[in-house]
């Protein structure tokens, strides 16, 4: 029976940890799970509505760290997941995704000698103005096993001189958590709720530093969602830090005036998956949402001038932007005048909703030798 400790920090960990902490409750004769929050995400909306919508037990622990700077955020969740490494003293640690909680928590391990498991390893968007690229970059580092979406991941880890023994090639567990919740999601009001038709509406999200912290970078991108909403309504349910920065940046009045721009609270799971699934088009900054349109078939703009998930740009569903004015509405357009033959959709390898079962037998498998531990 293998102990693993599983480190849930935000909102775009939980639809990645809610797949393993099930199959793990499902094999619970090889498998004790101990599932910790760290409390970076904590706002109703952006934890406990995922915890519900994708039925993940209560954590078990919830260091409560919330936020704050990057530094001290950081230094928050090592400061406070060090006692429970200790005292549980687990067989693996497994993080997921490129958070500060993920780096936070590996670097712990790492120190201790406790086995580290990263799913969604090796992406790369070779950014390193983005947090998550750093984090992204250490974690691997760090962790023991390295379990990856897609080929190219693998590819970027062996650049990096990572021993191919510790990769392991799992595919994408979020699309479990898209396959098992698609059916639930069509019960959610979300559109209807809306006043909005199926396939008659874009869907937006931004909250990345880079979009948002800005007025001259907000301001470009509102200057081309005003021409869009012009085609089609846009729904944008806000990150917390987005409204925060819209008001902070006196952005409020503007973006209140864009006919046709539906601004909403975050939306849960199943809401969002709802939303994602009906809609004919959709905007985003989000690492995530250029996967679920990936499986969904939807195109995707990235509001960014690259991406770690270069697959779902070879899948056809997916084009990087930028975030010039004229780039954004241009993209959107063809996006709109040409859609993507639904039935020509291509799915990358193992995005097959089995991949937590396959982490798991990556964790039963013998584990390679610690490096100089
Ligand atoms: C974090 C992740 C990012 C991920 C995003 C998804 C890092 C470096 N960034 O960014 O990779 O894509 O989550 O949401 O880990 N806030 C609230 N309530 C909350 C959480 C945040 O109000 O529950 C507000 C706070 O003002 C906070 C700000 O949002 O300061 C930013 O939160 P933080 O967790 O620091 O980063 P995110 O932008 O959410």
């Amino acid at each position: 029976m293998l102990k693993v400790i599983i480190v849930a920090g935000a909102r775009p960990n939980f639809m990645k940890v809610a797949p393993i902490v099930a199959a793990m409750k499902r094999r619970s004769d090889e498998f004790f799970p101990i599932l910790i929050h760290t409390g970076q995400h904590y706002d109703a909306a952006m934890s406990d509505a995922f915890f519900r919508d994708l039925e993940i037990p209560e954590p078990d622990v919830d260091l409560g760290v919330g936020s704050a700077s990057h530094a001290v955020q950081t230094a928050g969740v090592i400061q406070a997941f060090e006692p429970y490494v200790l005292s549980e003293k687990p067989d693996w640690v497994v993080v997921v995704g490129d958070v500060n909680s993920t780096v936070a928590c590996a670097l712990v391990c790492a120190k201790l000698g406790v086995k580290v498991a990263h799913v969604e390893a090796g992406l790369r968007s070779r950014d390193r103005t983005m947090p998550e690229e750093i984090n992204r970059l250490l974690t691997d580092q760090m962790a023991e096993l390295l379990l990856t979406p897609s080929a190219d991941a693998d590819e970027n880890l062996r650049a990096e001189g990572i021993p191919p023994e510790r990769i392991r090639f799992v595919g994408n567990v979020m699309i479990d958590s898209l396959i098992t919740n698609l059916e639930r999601a069509k019960k959610s009001t979300a559109l209807a709720d809306l006043g909005l038709e199926n396939r008659d509406y874009a869907v937006l999200t931004l909250h990345r530093p880079s979009n948002v912290d800005e007025k001259f970078a907000l301001d470009r991108i509102l200057d081309a969602l005003e021409q869009i909403a012009r085609r089609l309504p846009i729904v944008f349910p806000a990150h917390p830090r987005t409204r925060k920065m819209i008001d902070e940046l006196g952005l409020t009045e503007r973006v209140e005036r864009i006919k046709g721009l539906v601004l909403t609270d975050p939306a849960g799971y199943l809401d969002f998956l709802q939303l994602l699934s009906g809609a004919r088009l959709v905007l985003t900054d989000s690492g995530g949402i250029q996967e679920e349109t990936t499986v969904l078939g939807i195109p995707c703009i990235t509001l960014r001038e690259n991406t770690e998930r270069p697959i779902t740009v070879e899948m056809g569903t997916n084009k990087i932007a930028g975030t010039e004015t004229s780039k954004i509405i241009q993209a959107a357009n063809e996006a709109l005048d040409h859609p993507p033959d639904k039935n020509a959709r291509r799915i990358p390898p193992l995005w097959d909703g089995q991949t937590a079962d396959r982490i798991l037998d990556a964790l039963l498998s013998e584990p390679p030798a610690v490096a100089g531990g």
